[in-house]
Order: C-alpha cells, then structure tokens, then sequence
C-alpha cells in the first residue's frame, strides 16, 4: 500500500485533501491523472450500463436529502456502526475494527460499552442554524433513484424489468477512516436499481452477479484476486434480503469491492403512500408522509406490483484502488534498472499516447509532434500529449509509471520519410510506422 500511495503522490493521482492545514482525516483529492483514471472508470460503468443495453437509464440528483427520504428509507433508524470509547486515552473505535478488548490508541482494557453511532452527515438549510430546517447529505445515491421512480417510469415508458443508474457523491461520518481511500468519509458510488417482478429477484440477483463479475475482469481485475461472500442474514443491511458481495484482495486485506443486494420491494414501499388506500401492497410499513405511489399496473391482471430491486452498488474509490493495485508491477530490466509499469487497459489509461520529439524544443520535430497529438486528440478516444522533455528513456520511464499504453518518437527520419516510432508500454517493443497510418492503429488499440 505504501508504494502506491507515494506513486499516487509522486505521480498526482491522489493527494491528502487540505494537507496545507494539516490534512482532514478520511477525506482525499483527485490530481490531473487521477481525474483522469476516475473518470474512465466511471464513463467505462455508465457505457455498459446505459449505453450497451436499452433496459437502464440514467439519473443525477441532489446530495442534499430530504430528513423524511431518510425517515422513511430506515436510515434515521438503522444506519449506525457500533462505537465504543476509551475511557483512558477518550479516543473513539468502531467496535468490529478492533481486534482485542484494548484501546488500538493506549492498550487500555477500561473500554465502554458499544453504542449505535449514527453515520449520516447533516447540514442546515437556509439562513438560519436553529436546527429546525436541516438536510441530510446523502448517504447511498439509491434514495434519490427510489425517489425518482416514477419521474423516470412516466418520462420514459419503461416497462419492468428496467434499471435506474446514478453516480455521484455519497457521504458517511466514518468512525475510523482508514485504508487510504478504501474508507472514506466523502466517496463516490456507481448504483444501479434494478426493478423487476416479485418473484423474479432471485434470477435478477444471480445474473447481476454474473454481469459485474465480468465487467471487473475488463477493467483488468483477475478473477483469481475476487471472491463472492454471501452475506450471513446477521450481517444483512436493514433492506436486503440477501446480498452478495463481491471481495478484492486490496493490499490490506480482502473487502468488500461492491455489494449486490436484493432490496425486495423495501424501498419503492417505505416512500408509498398509505398503501391499502392505494390498493397495493409491500412488505414495508405505510408512509404518511408521501403522496406517492410508487408502482407499476401489470398490463394483463391491471393489478398494481411493487417492483422489487437488485442493487448492484460499486464504490469508485475502492474500484480505482483495486484497478491501481492491479495494474502495479516493478520489474528489473536486463540492464539492472528497475522499471515501474501500471499496465492499465487501455481504455482506463489517464493519458493514451504521448508524443516524443526526440529532440527538446527543435521547432520542426515540435510542430510534427504538436501536429500528431492534434490529429489523435481529435478522434475523442482520450487524453494525448506533446512529452517535450528531451530525455527519450526518462519519458518512456515516466510514462511507464503512469500507465500511457503507446509512446510515439518523432526524430530526424520523420521529418524525412513521415515514418515515426511507436513504442509499447507492455511488451516495451518498438515498430516504424507511417504517421498516416497511426489514427487506424490508435483506433484499434483503443476501442473497447
Ligand atoms: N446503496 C448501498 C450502499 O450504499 O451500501
């Protein structure tokens, strides 16, 4: 772990977020290649959630939360980890991080009781702080696609089964912040809601399993690095009925990497309206608080269902940390230096090509250069850039290291022939090519 948080550092992936004032604990910002990493990710979940299939569409609500969305979703309730204090030293654990009766801090045994700590951040809203008009900020995205349900089902026509997808910010008063950014107080999440049929969940939950599973495995994850942990009904989230998680060996211990749960009719029921009124029914108490009836009519028995929901729900910063630790390797090289490689998919690469004019600030090989990144930036497939540092076995290095599949080197030939030299970061094999021909080759390294 301690080697990629320095490369992350080194590199401008991730930075400890306020470090000018000492830091705030759980919390952490994203540099120029991080964003970058961050946003492949999430743009390679979207497209295969929305864009690959017609049955999902896609939403973007608001963090700050209604009291009542959460009221009535259990939140207010349930969402709690078990905290007990050091009566010695007055610091605070979660009681299942520790792993004897001692203070972790003091060695203390003279330790309280666990309590419920509720885990959900609240902030005022308006003028004036009397803490009669307070918001949540959200601690799932899922509420606001349950609250949307039927925003989306009569703005689109869809019939079940059909998804809701949402990725944003999500927030959580972690007790203890830890595992660099594997547990944080402010992180993102990638959530769909699956609705279907009662009676169908049970199908739903295997081949959400199934589909995740593989989509890990594009982003370069081995199969052989994830396992599946069935949840025991003790350890169940308040609205599951069963969930599958899926596990990454992460370089501190394997985790949860994303949770896969069966919601049932939880949800779309907590947020009805009294629901006998309506004519339908759930297994959840009745709202008084809503005037929605979150239901579709099934077009033959016109008899009013609420859908049940699989919930496969990621965490982008987990999934950033697993396809970082993943893609990590040193390696020694024939000549005895040791070479750094993130050997991301290409598709995931912060930068896709950089372009090396083999000489530093020679005019004609800088145009040449300036004029290749143009032409490939133009085919949208990801960030390119002009490398115009001189030094070609430092840039190759330094690409290496962050990960940028193809290093292309324009020298005095080129400015000649047109050919160019088109290196690649696995295999470090290099090959003469035709600068006319590097949008096609670009094209077929970088389509997914
Ligand atoms: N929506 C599931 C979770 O946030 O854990």
């Amino acid at each position: 772990m301690e080697e990629l948080v320095a490369l992350c550092k080194r590199r401008g992936f991730i930075f400890q977020s306020n470090e000018i004032y000492g830091g705030l604990q759980g919390l952490y910002d994203y540099g120029p290649l991080g964003v970058e990493l961050k946003n492949n990710i999430k743009q390679s979940w979207w497209r295969s959630m929305v864009y690959d299939r017609d049955d999902i569409e896609g939403l973007d609500a608001s963090i700050l939360t209604n009291p009542k969305v959460l009221k009535h979703s259990g939140h207010e309730d349930t969402f709690s980890d078990p905290m007990v204090d050091c009566r010695s030293c007055k610091a605070r654990w979660r009681e299942d991080h520790i792993e004897s009766s001692k203070c972790p801090s003091c060695g203390s045994e003279d330790m309280t009781e666990p309590r419920p700590f509720n885990l959900m951040f609240k902030t005022s809203l308006g003028p004036i702080d009397d803490g009669s008009s307070f918001a949540y900020l959200r601690p799932e995205t899922a509420q606001q696609i349950f609250t949307n349900f039927k925003n989306v089902l009569d703005s689109t026509s869809k019939k079940l089964p059909f998804g809701i997808v949402q990725i944003g910010k999500a927030f959580r008063n972690e007790i203890t912040p830890r595992n660099f950014i594997f547990r944080v107080r402010e992180f993102e999440q990638m959530e769909l809601e699956f609705f279907v049929k009662p009676g169908e969940d049970e199908h739903w939950h295997k081949t959400w399993l199934e589909n995740r599973l593989d989509w890990w495995e594009k982003q370069g994850i081995d199969r052989e690095n994830l396992e599946i942990y069935d949840v025991p009904q003790e350890e169940l989230a308040h609205y599951s009925k069963s969930t599958l998680d899926i596990m990454y060996k992460f370089p501190h211990g394997t985790e949860e990497l994303e949770g896969i749960a069966n919601r049932t009719d939880f949800d779309l029921g907590s947020h009805s309206k009294n629901q006998s009124e309506l004519n339908i029914s759930s297994n959840t108490q009745e709202n008084t608080d809503s005037n929605a009836k979150l239901a579709v009519q099934d077009i033959e028995t016109k008899e009013w269902v609420v859908p049940y929901v699989i919930e496969p729900s990621a965490g982008v910063d987990r999934g950033f940390l697993a396809i970082l630790n993943e893609a990590y390797s040193k390696e020694v090289l024939e000549d005895g230096k040791e070479r750094v490689v993130l050997s991301f998919k290409p598709h995931l690469s912060p930068i896709k090509a950089a372009i090396i004019p083999l000489k530093r600030n020679n005019e004609e090989l800088v145009e040449l250069a300036k004029n290749i990144k143009n032409s490939l930036q133009a085919l949208q497939l990801g960030r390119v850039v002009v490398e115009n540092s001189g030094n070609i076995g430092k840039s190759y290095r330094r690409h290496d290291e962050i990960g940028t599949p193809l290093c292309i080197t324009v020298d005095f030939e080129s400015l000649e022939d047109g050919t160019v030299t088109v290196r690649d970061r696995d295999s470090m094999e290099q090959q003469r090519m035709a600068s006319s021909d590097l949008a096609e080759y670009f094209k077929n390294y970088l389509i997914f």
